[in-house]
């Protein structure tokens, strides 16, 4: 297998696919990508330069190939899947969710799922054109970024310029486009996350609730307390656009929940980084376990709740190009039911993810007291210069 991307979530998907007794090739732009330390085959390449990904793929000749970050050459995609490879979930699926108008366009007009307004704008111009068409206060986003790159809130006209220029810098170089949504006043936002099967019915793991600063995954918990009406709703959106882009795997389809309204966000075609909270064991299997069943083709006969859980990112607070230390993981798993996740990455910068935790707790108590426990184990937790840590 192919795995073109090798962070935190790679790294987890490359273990549960060894285990299962596959042989991954871990891909990344740098050397030292934390999937590339438990795989015993790595490249570094440019995966947006198309010619390099085509390389790659004629000399390991792969049965699967395995996209974990969105800034790939995917319309290459198209073409393995002609020759017979298993391109994860599909060429499809990879390519409508990099770009952020082909997916909008394919669940609110094609399949007709409620989303907030939205306006795309290829220049300033057409950008306070459409502020005025969806309202301030809007969010804008490049069509190609991941993780809020470039993302930012407008709250007044005069946000607009700096929204602009910030989306137009800080997306993928080669598409000068944004969109336009209206910012919806949510109380939850949540993550479905939803196994697509090769011979088996469409399944959803409990909801996870989380948390994003700055367009940033900060604390996710499992199980997230929504109605059954919403959780039906969300369920139905998650199937409608899952079948529409096709292929089997896990998807992370992200949803706000507003008064009493579901409306669709956009989604991951891979293990989405709120489901990290499966590492506490709240499932039977974890979301990296379900993907690599229904890559493989394996049988989920079901998904089950077993623990409630929480997670908690740890973010470096400085600049270091040298592999950077971590201080206070003793204190931070001394606590019971807390684990944690080091994801050995060799530079940190500012805001860069370094390290998860992880909590649990049995099913009747509910994921709530569990957020406090993990983003106070998480808070023991500093990145450190090298120096210091020696
Ligand atoms: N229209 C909106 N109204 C209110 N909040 C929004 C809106 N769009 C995005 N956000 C906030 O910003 C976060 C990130 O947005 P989005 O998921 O679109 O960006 P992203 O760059 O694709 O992030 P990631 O790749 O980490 O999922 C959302 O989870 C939500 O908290
Ligand atoms: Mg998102």
């Amino acid at each position: 297998m192919l795995l073109l991307g090798s962070g935190e979530l790679g790294k987890e998907f490359a273990i549960a696919m060894a285990r299962l007794g596959q042989e991954v090739v871990a891909v990344d732009s740098y050397a030292g990508a934390p999937a590339m330390q438990v795989t015993p085959c790595s490249e570094v390449i440019d995966m947006l330069d198309g010619d390099a990904l085509d390389a790659l793929v004629d000399k390991h000749q792969p049965d699967l190939i395995v996209p974990e970050i969105e800034a790939i050459r995917t319309e290459r995609f198209y073409d393995y899947e002609s020759r017979g490879i298993q391109v994860v979930p599909s060429a499809k699926a990879a390519n409508f969710t990099m770009n952020r108008k082909a997916i909008r366009d394919l669940a609110a007009v094609e399949l007709g799922l409620r989303t907030a307004p939205y306006r795309y704008a290829t220049s300033y111009e057409e950008l306070v054109r459409g502020a005025e068409e969806v309202g301030i206060p809007c969010v804008v986003k490049p069509l190609m970024s991941s993780s809020g790159k470039g993302q930012s809130t407008v709250r007044t006209q005069e946000d607009l310029q700096k929204a602009w220029d910030s989306a137009i810098t800080k997306g993928r170089g080669d598409y000068a486009e944004v969109i336009i949504e209206g910012f919806v006043r949510f109380e939850t936002e949540i993550t479905l996350l939803t196994v697509t099967q090769k011979n088996g019915p469409t399944l959803f793991c409990p909801p996870i609730g989380h948390v994003q600063e700055r367009g940033d995954y900060q604390e996710s918990w499992q199980p997230c307390a929504i109605s059954p009406e919403e959780l039906a709703e969300a369920q139905r959106m998650a199937g409608a656009v899952t079948e529409a882009l096709g292929g089997a795997g896990i998807w992370g389809v992200e949803f706000f929940l507003a008064e009493d309204r579901v409306v669709f966000s956009e989604l991951s075609p891979r293990p989405h980084d709120t489901g990290m909270v499966t590492l506490a064991g709240t499932q039977n299997l974890s979301e990296f376990e379900l993907h690599a069943r229904a890559v493989l083709g394996l049988p989920i006969p079901s998904v089950e709740l077993l623990r409630a859980g929480a997670s908690a990112v740890v973010l470096a607070d400085l600049e270091s190009a040298e592999r950077p230390g971590l201080e206070g993981v003793e204190a931070a798993v001394s606590e019971p039911l807390v684990d944690v996740r080091l994801f050995g990455k060799p530079v940190a910068r500012v805001n860069r993810r370094m390290a998860v935790v992880v909590a649990s707790g049995p099913v009747e108590e509910g994921a709530e007291p569990l957020r406090e426990r993990a983003k106070a184990a998480a808070a023991k937790i500093r990145v450190t210069r090298p120096a210091m840590s020696s």
